[in-house]
């Protein structure tokens, strides 16, 4: 009897301190990604989980490609492709560009899985695989293969160089590109971090609230994913200890004697 009670009142404890987490678990997922402020990343639903993908050196996307791809004929380049989404701003984005009586030039966007392949051999071949690591990503970790990554360059030339950040074109991208919706994926400061060179004609587009609110803390999108992921860690330890939970336990599921 004396068992049987120590048991169901266990399973109680138990079963409260759980329904607790979840609650402060379920209120904190909800306002995770506006809690920072200057922060709006999260905020368009549906959208986020293709739009702030992670993918570098270690985070491969498989070998896909998305289905909603479309031709950039309507501003002169009916050979590249990009997600449908990010065709308004990118449009508005090239007519402000000319409006400012600037050169600007698309020089990549969607590259299929086997089209980095054939980049990347033809790099390696040429710089050997170690260089080629450098500034080219192997297949099924390219941004490019997104749908939503664009080599920018401008009317001087078409190779991607550092040069390009200096150039009227590349300056103007930095500053503006958020305003588009584009954040800069491989920054100068970043290059231990990101694995790869100065970049400053590769952006990627992450919509504009996005995009600004990386801008303005001076991010890119996977430091800001790094940075979510350890603050839900640190606060789901935070969690266990509030409702004194063992923390070898899982949180998964409701711990029973
Ligand atoms: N240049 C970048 C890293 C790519 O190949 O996707
Ligand atoms: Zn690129």
């Amino acid at each position: 009897m004396n068992q049987l009670l120590a048991y169901l009142t266990a399973l109680i404890i138990n079963v409260v301190a759980w329904n607790q987490l979840q609650t402060v678990q379920d209120q904190q997922l909800a306002i995770l990604d506006v809690t920072q402020p200057g922060f709006v990343l999260g905020t368009h639903t549906s959208w986020d989980s293709e739009m702030l993908k992670y993918v570098d050196k270690q985070n491969s996307i498989g070998t896909d490609s998305p289905t909603d791809l479309v031709a950039l004929s309507d501003i002169g380049y009916p050979y590249q492709f990009i997600r449908s989404y990010v065709l308004s701003d990118l449009t508005r984005l090239m007519n402000d560009a000319r409006a400012a009586k600037l050169d600007m030039r698309i020089v990549s966007a969607f590259r299929s899985y086997d089209t980095q392949q054939s980049l990347f051999n033809s790099y390696a071949k040429r710089y050997g695989v170690t260089q080629a690591n450098r500034f080219s990503a192997l297949p099924g970790f390219s941004e490019h293969q997104l749908g939503t990554a664009i080599d920018f360059g401008n009317g001087h030339s078409t190779d991607l160089s550092d040069s390009f950040f200096y150039q009227p074109e590349g300056a103007w991208l930095f500053r503006n590109a958020y305003k588009y919706g584009f954040v800069m994926s491989y920054p100068k400061d970043k290059q231990t971090y990101t694995g790869y060179i100065f970049e400053p004609w590769h952006y990627r587009y992450v919509g504009v609230d996005n995009a600004t609110a990386l801008y303005n803390a001076g991010l890119t999108i996977n430091e800001y994913s790094d940075r979510e992921a350890q603050r839900l860690s640190q606060w789901l330890e935070s969690a266990r200890l509030v409702v004194g939970l063992d923390e070898s336990l899982p949180v998964s599921r409701p711990i029973l004697p």
